[in-house]
């Protein structure tokens, strides 16, 4: 066994040998599930090339805006256990000088029901999902060549891991979800690298990544800054001109069937390594008044990290 098959082992999240069995589907790894005992107890902290940052997905997603910063309504549908987490969470992204946050406390809701132009965070008690949070944004084509906006994004907070967990813990899922619902990416996915000290890094030492950082930020600017950066501000400039036009001027439109990608209602990330996905898609669609429209929900994940 190699170190590369090491490192597969490691990137797709360290799964148990069970995990790996259902996983690849009965393909028969020998003696695999021995080299997965001999080196649970690996310290990976030896290994020097896991320092440079490592990311999947490093796309950003966008509120629609007039590039002047986002200005966004966070529901407050947590239970009272979660109270100061919010407000410290939503006070340290506040800090960017691109956000403006209001916030409303709205009923609980541990089913997290996601509400059109607002992100609304929440907690519940999930199950063994080897996720201790989730942020699922909702993005919206009005135009098939056009750019998607989010219009929604549910941060959950998953209490079978974090409803005895240290403060820390839960301070740094807070921050992690939220960021997400700005449309940022993770900063790095390897949990066990050097911490770079912002919210979106993975991490197993969470007091280490409390807060949002410059990195974060910047990125925020290049979104929602016209001028700063990358096309994404751009886009939102552009899409505020076009994305309401006729939608059919193409005349290419297609109908086509609802598509799942996969995950769909399944929560389950044992075993899995995403720390990402697309779990649906409505497909390119037009509504009653023949308006093209596509849906894309996509769900960030923050696996289990010990
Ligand atoms: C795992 O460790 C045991 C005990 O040290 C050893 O006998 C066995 O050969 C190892 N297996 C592999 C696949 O390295
Ligand atoms: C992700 O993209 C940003 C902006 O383009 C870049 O600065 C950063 O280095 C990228 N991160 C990784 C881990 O690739």
């Amino acid at each position: 066994m190699g170190v590369m098959a090491i490192i597969l082992w490691h990137f797709l999240g360290r799964p148990s040998a069970d995990d790996v069995k259902e996983f690849v589907g009965g393909i028969d790894f020998g003696d695999f599930t021995d080299v997965l005992k001999n080196i649970s107890d690996y310290d990976w902290g030896d290994l020097a090339f896991e320092e440079d940052p490592f990311v999947g997905d490093n796309t950003t997603n966008a509120w629609k805006t007039q590039g002047a910063g986002l200005s966004l309504e966070l529901q407050n549908a947590l239970d009272d256990m979660w109270q100061s987490e919010f407000d410290i969470a939503v006070a340290d992204w506040q800090e960017s000088e691109v956000l403006t946050l209001t916030t409303s406390r709205v009923a609980v809701d541990h089913s997290c029901g996601r509400v059109d132009g607002v992100m609304l965070v929440c907690n519940g008690n999930f199950g063994d999902t080897g996720w201790v949070g989730i942020n699922e944004v909702e993005i919206e084509y009005q135009r098939q060549d056009g750019p998607g906006f989010i219009i929604s994004s549910v941060a959950k907070m998953n209490e079978y891991y974090l409803n005895n967990a240290d403060f820390k813990k839960r301070r740094y899922t807070m921050c992690h979800e939220i960021g997400h619902g700005f449309g940022l990416p993770h900063t790095d996915e390897n949990p066990h690298n050097k911490d770079l000290g912002n919210c979106l890094d993975y991490t197993s030492t969470p007091e280490n990544n409390q807060l949002p950082g410059d990195a974060n930020f910047q990125r925020l600017r290049s979104i929602y800054i016209r001028g700063e950066g990358d096309a994404l501000g751009g886009a939102n400039g552009n899409a505020n001109g076009n994305a309401n036009g006729n939608a059919n001027s193409g005349g290419s439109v297609q109908q086509q069937d609802s598509v799942v990608t996969s995950g769909g209602g399944n929560n389950r990330l044992r075993g899995r390594h995403l720390s990402s996905e697309v779990v649906s898609d409505t497909g390119h669609r037009e509504d009653d008044e023949g308006q093209y429209y596509r849906r894309v929900i996509i769900r960030h994940y923050l696996p289990l990290m010990e």
